[in-house]
């Protein structure tokens, strides 16, 4: 099932409500939260408290995306704020497999975000464990960058372990997606597509949606 799943890092967040309003009435199917906490990326963004109170307004599941040091000290919060997917990244995660076990205890689905330099052997052991990998298509920590081109045949290659393997895992594609490349990255594998700039960015972000839906053969 291919997903599209605005980021709120590029919304107007004195607005937020409003804004996630739109995008959902206009076909999102995940709300992506991108939680960033100024050590693992330099920069630093929303908590748990806004993930609480989108909980209150928003119907689709909330795609939270953790680029934070000691993440395991933070996913009950982040769960008990309501979030309906977590996903962390490899690189912030020295206990990786107790990690995942520990979100996925909870109840919720586990993904693991990978940076564009980590290569995806770094999945290999935990592969079956996981309902998504994250591919990273810009380095973390700010919306609005340009979409790494050689990212591609990295989704491809992923999308090729899955079918071999006949896992369920979905491949995420985060960074830089816009309405004239997400047809190139679902063609490669991608199942959701995280797209800020490229929806929020935009003057009718309906418009937008069905465009990339059109373009993802959805
Ligand atoms: C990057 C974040 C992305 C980002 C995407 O650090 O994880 O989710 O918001 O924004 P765009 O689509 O503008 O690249
Ligand atoms: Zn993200």
């Amino acid at each position: 099932m291919k997903r599209i799943a605005p980021s709120i890092l590029s919304a107007d967040l004195a607005n937020l409500a409003q804004e996630v309003q739109e995008v959902t009435e206009a076909g999102a199917d995940w709300l992506h939260v991108d939680v960033m906490d100024g050590h693992f990326v330099p920069n630093i963004t929303i908590g748990p408290v806004v993930v609480a109170s989108l909980k209150k307004v928003v119907k689709i599941p909330l795609d939270v995306h953790l680029m934070i040091e000691n993440a395991d000290l933070y996913l009950d919060a982040f769960v008990e704020a309501g979030a309906d997917i977590l996903t962390v990244q490899a690189e912030a995660c020295p206990h990786l497999h107790r990690t995942v076990h520990a979100i996925k205890e909870r109840g919720i689905r586990a993904g693991v975000a990978l940076n564009p330099a980590t290569p995806l052997e770094s999945l290999a052991y935990i592969l079956d464990e996981l309902d998504l990998v994250m591919i990273m298509t810009v380095n973390p920590g700010f919306g609005g960058q340009e979409f790494i081109v050689t990212m591609l045949p990295k989704i491809k290659h992923l999308k090729q372990i899955i079918t071999k393997r006949k896992l369920k895992v979905e491949i995420e594609v985060d960074g830089g997606i816009k309405t004239d490349n997400i047809g190139k990255v679902a063609r490669n594998g991608g199942d959701i597509f995280v797209a800020g700039s490229g929806i929020f960015g935009t003057p009718d972000r309906a418009a937008t949606i069905r465009k990339m839906r059109e373009a993802i053969g959805k």
